[in-house]
C-alpha cells in the first residue's frame, strides 16, 4: 500500500487503470453537475483501481526511494509543468487528498489549477502575500467580510502596502493610472450588501492598463467568489485572474470543515504554492477528504434547495408590513437586478440568484434585537450564528458581528447600515423557516 502513495508507482497503476475511462471520456464529456459527484478519473494523485471512493490520506510525510527522489523532489515542488504529477515529500508542500481536491475545484471554477488553504482566509492572505509588497497599494471595493477589512486595513498597512477603499462599480481607467496600485479586489457578490461588482467592466479596464505595464507590474484582479459558489458564477470567465473560495461555506455545506482555496492560472501557481509552503495554512487532509466527498458532489442539489428557498423567502418578507426593505438578486426590486441576471447563472446558463438575502425591520434597533433574541431562543429552523452557505438556515447581525471589524463610523457608507440582518437559507421546508419569522414578527 505505501508503495502506491509515491508518484511512480501510482504512475503505473494509474495508467493501467484509467486508460478505458479515458477512452469513454473522449467521447463525452460529462457536465460539471456529473464530474462534481465523480471528480477526476485520471488523477495522479492516487489509484482508482479498487475503489469507489479514494481512500484518505493521513501520512505527513512521504517515503522517498532515493536521495536522488528527493533531492528531485525539491528541485521540481512547485513547477507548474510537475502539476499533474508531483513528487510527494511532506504535507505542508503538497498532499494527495487535498491535490484531487483541488483538481475538482479548478474544474468548477474553470480556472487551470487550485491551491487549497486550511481557512478562506487563509487564502486570502495567501494571495495578498504573493502578489502584493511594500509600496503597493491595493484599490479594494469598500464592503468586505469583516476579517478581509481588517486585513487589509489593521495589517498590510504594517508592511507598507496602502489601499483604498471605494464603490469598484465606479472606478473608472483614471483610477487605475496609479502605478502603485497592483491588485484591485473585491467579493463578485459582496458580504453583507449583496451588491454585485460588473467583473467584465473592471477586467476590460485592467486589461486596457496593462497593456501599458511590463509583466512585472501588472495589475491582478481577485475576487471572493464565496457568496455566488462556482455554480453561481465563474469570475475567472469574465477576466478576473485570481478567484477565492471560502470553502467552509457553501462548497463544504454542513458546517463542519473549514477550508479555503485559490483558483486560478498555471502562471501564478509557482508564487502561490511557494508563499503556501512557507507561511503553512495548509488544509488537513481530513478536511479536504470530507469536502471531496461530502461537499462537492451534494454542492449543486444543496445550492438550488436553498436558491429556491430564498426565493420564497425573499417574497414573503417583502409583503411583510413590518419590514423596511429586502435585498435578494432574485427579486425584481434588486436595485442591480439585470447585472444580477446578466452575471450570476449556473454553467447550464440559469439565473442563480444565490442563498443569501438581507433585509431590515421598520422601527428602532431595539425592536431588531428582540426579533433575533426571539429567534434565538426560540427559533428551531433558524440559527443565530456566523458562517453561510449551510444546510441549516442562519440568521445574524452583520454590523454587531460579522463585520464588527468595520469602525461604526463607516458601517453605514461600507454598505452595512446597523440594523441589518443577514439571512443564509438552509435546505429546510421554506414554511418551517417562515413559521420562525412568522413568530419573531409577533413580538415586534
Ligand atoms: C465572503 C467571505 N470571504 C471569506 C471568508 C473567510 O472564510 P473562512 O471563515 O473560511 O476563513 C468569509 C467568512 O465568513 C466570507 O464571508
Amino acid at each position: 500500500m505505501k508503495k502506491k502513495i509515491t508518484a511512480t508507482a501510482s504512475k503505473s497503476v494509474t495508467k493501467s487503470v484509467t486508460k478505458p475511462k479515458n477512452k469513454t471520456a473522449a467521447m463525452h464529456t460529462p457536465s460539471i453537475r456529473t464530474f462534481n459527484v465523480h471528480g477526476s478519473h485520471n488523477t495522479q494523485s492516487w489509484e482508482f483501481s479498487n475503489h469507489l471512493v479514494p481512500p484518505m490520506t493521513a501520512s505527513t510525510t512521504f517515503r522517498l526511494q532515493s536521495l536522488q527522489r528527493g533531492a528531485e523532489g525539491f528541485q521540481l515542488f512547485a513547477d507548474p509543468q510537475n502539476y499533474a504529477n508531483p513528487i510527494w515529500i511532506y504535507d505542508r508542500l503538497e498532499e494527495p487528498s487535498s491535490k484531487m481536491l483541488e483538481e475538482q475545484l479548478a474544474k468548477m471554477e474553470c480556472g487551470e489549477v487550485a491551491v487549497s488553504f486550511s481557512s478562506g482566509m487563509g487564502a486570502i492572505s495567501a494571495s495578498f502575500l504573493a502578489f502584493l509588497k511594500t509600496g503597493d497599494h491595493i484599490l479594494s471595493h469598500k464592503t468586505l467580510y469583516g476579517c478581509t477589512y481588517s486585513l487589509i486595513t489593521s495589517w498590510l498597512p504594517r508592511f507598507g502596502i496602502t489601499h483604498s477603499l471605494v464603490d469598484v462599480n465606479d472606478v473608472t481607467a483614471k483610477d487605475l493610472k496609479n502605478k502603485k496600485v497592483k491588485v484591485v479586489y473585491f467579493e463578485s457578490v459582496a458580504n453583507p450588501s449583496l451588491q454585485i461588482i460588473d467583473i467584465d467592466r473592471i477586467a476590460t479596464l485592467v486589461k486596457q492598463e496593462n497593456k501599458t505595464r511590463t509583466e512585472e507590474n501588472q495589475i491582478k484582479i481577485i475576487v471572493d467568489n464565496t457568496f455566488a459558489t462556482p455554480w453561481g458564477l465563474r469570475p475567472l470567465e469574465h477576466g478576473a485572474h485570481i478567484v477565492i473560495q471560502s470553502l467552509t461555506k457553501n462548497i463544504a455545506g454542513f458546517g463542519t470543515e473549514m477550508g479555503g482555496a485559490l483558483i486560478t492560472s498555471k502562471k501564478f501557481l509557482t508564487a502561490l504554492l511557494m508563499i503556501r509552503k512557507d507561511v503553512g495554512a495548509i488544509m488537513h487532509p481530513h478536511s479536504a477528504w470530507n469536502i471531496m466527498i461530502y461537499g462537492i458532489p451534494s454542492q449543486v442539489l444543496r445550492f438550488e434547495a436553498q436558491q429556491r428557498n430564498a426565493l420564497l423567502i425573499s417574497q414573503y418578507l417583502e409583503k411583510n408590513k413590518l419590514v423596511e426593505k429586502v435585498s435578494y438578486p432574485g427579486l425584481k426590486s434588486f436595485p442591480q437586478f439585470d447585472l444580477a441576471k446578466k452575471l450570476l447563472k449556473s454553467p447550464n446558463g440559469e439565473f442563480a440568484p444565490g442563498t443569501m438575502l438581507t433585509f431590515i425591520l421598520k422601527g428602532s434597533t431595539t425592536k431588531t434585537e428582540t426579533f433575533i433574541n426571539h429567534i434565538a431562543k426560540n427559533g428551531y429552523s433558524i440559527t443565530l450564528a456566523v458562517s453561510l452557505g449551510l444546510i441549516k438556515t442562519l440568521i445574524e447581525v452583520p454590523g454587531l458581528m460579522t463585520h464588527a471589524a468595520v469602525p461604526k463610523a463607516d458601517q453605514e457608507k461600507s454598505g452595512i447600515p446597523a440594523k441589518l440582518i443577514r439571512l443564509s437559507v438552509g435546505i429546510e421546508d421554506p414554511a418551517d423557516i417562515i413559521a420562525d419569522l412568522e413568530q419573531a414578527f409577533k413580538k415586534i
